[in-house]
């Protein structure tokens, strides 16, 4: 049998999945499961057996998701916090990582022809020093040029940067926090807290979950559309300035003659880009150099 279960929903899902599908739907989504060991508690099973329904859970629900439409979902399965927990379980925890993942992959060929994507994020700390001092020197070399620093140059320097931002990040058992999960990807996003234990997420919370999405979709995309329309006027602000410097430096008059003016601004824009491509080019094969040294390929 599959991991990620075969098989369709119910008729009565399925009617349920199509009325929700006439409405704006996340592309996007975010789990943060929690409540696998309250679940094992109030079963009374072993903690690690909570664990593994909770890994079970996921299977499922990228299934729902398929069914949905949904064609991304990002996980959050362990943090570096847990690793504080006893050694008994991180490690029970990571075979379990292991044994489902692995057989994940095995049915990637399946999840790729679904277009879902599985990605393992890290934290600041643990970037390798060689990418820290990547940034370092770029932020040395931006002195020069401080309008390449913008937010949208920190998005596209993030590991989630081929993607777009979640548009709903649920979790569950009660607990109203983000845990450091995805802060920056989520600031317009749609956070729906659910009381439910993960092991017993069930495709009626995802749908409420999504429901909930499409209540607030229009403030969501508005706030959405305001932010993009403030970056794009900061950055042109940013450039505008950079080109009257130039002109000044020029000695030119305060503004300049207007199409000398338009001529600058293009090739400042041109060049940022370039610099950032640049910088972006070099932090990606420093990223594929280090994890080729961490999981060498086998010949
Ligand atoms: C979430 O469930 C899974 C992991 C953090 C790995 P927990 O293990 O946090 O379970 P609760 O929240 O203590 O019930
Ligand atoms: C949060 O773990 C991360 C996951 C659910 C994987 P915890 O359940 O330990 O949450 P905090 O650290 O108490 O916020
Ligand atoms: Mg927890």
């Amino acid at each position: 049998m599959s991991w990620i279960r075969e098989g369709e929903l119910t008729i009565i899902e399925r009617f349920c999945a199509n009325i929700i599908k006439a409405g704006p739907m996340p592309r996007h989504v975010a789990f943060i499961m929690d409540g696998n060991r309250r679940y094992a508690q109030k079963c009374h099973v072993e903690r690690q057996q909570g664990h593994s329904q909770g890994f079970d859970k996921l299977a499922q629900t990228l299934r729902w998701c398929l069914n949905l439409g949904i064609r991304e979902v990002t996980v959050y399965a362990f943090s570096i916090e847990n690793f504080k927990r006893s050694q008994e379980e991180v490690n029970g925890l990571m075979d379990l990582a292991r044994q489902k993942f692995s057989r994940l992959l095995e049915e990637q060929e399946n999840l790729k022809k679904h277009g879902v994507c599985i990605r393992v994020l890290g934290d600041l700390p643990l970037l390798p020093l060689d990418i820290q001092e990547l940034i370092a020197q770029a932020v040395l070399a931006t002195r020069n040029y401080n309008n390449d620093v913008s937010e949208a140059l920190l998005d596209q320097c993030l590991y989630t940067s081929n993607s777009p931002d979640p548009d709903l990040l649920i979790r569950t058992s009660g607990e109203v926090r983000l845990s450091d999960f995805l802060l920056w990807q989520t600031s317009h996003s749609c956070l729906v807290f659910q009381s439910v234990l993960w092991p017993e997420y069930s495709f009626w919370n995802l749908c409420e979950a999504i429901l909930r999405f499409q209540m607030n979709y229009s403030a969501l995309q508005k706030a959405r559309d305001s932010y993009m329309e403030e970056r794009r006027r900061q950055q042109m602000e940013r450039d505008q300035a950079y080109v009257t410097q130039k002109l000044q430096q020029e000695g030119l008059a305060t503004h300049g003659d207007s199409r000398h003016r338009r001529t600058l601004l293009q090739k400042c824009t041109a060049m940022r880009e370039q610099r950032i491509q640049g910088f972006l080019q070099a932090l990606e094969h420093k990223r594929v150099d280090f994890f080729e040294r961490l999981c060498p390929v086998s010949a």
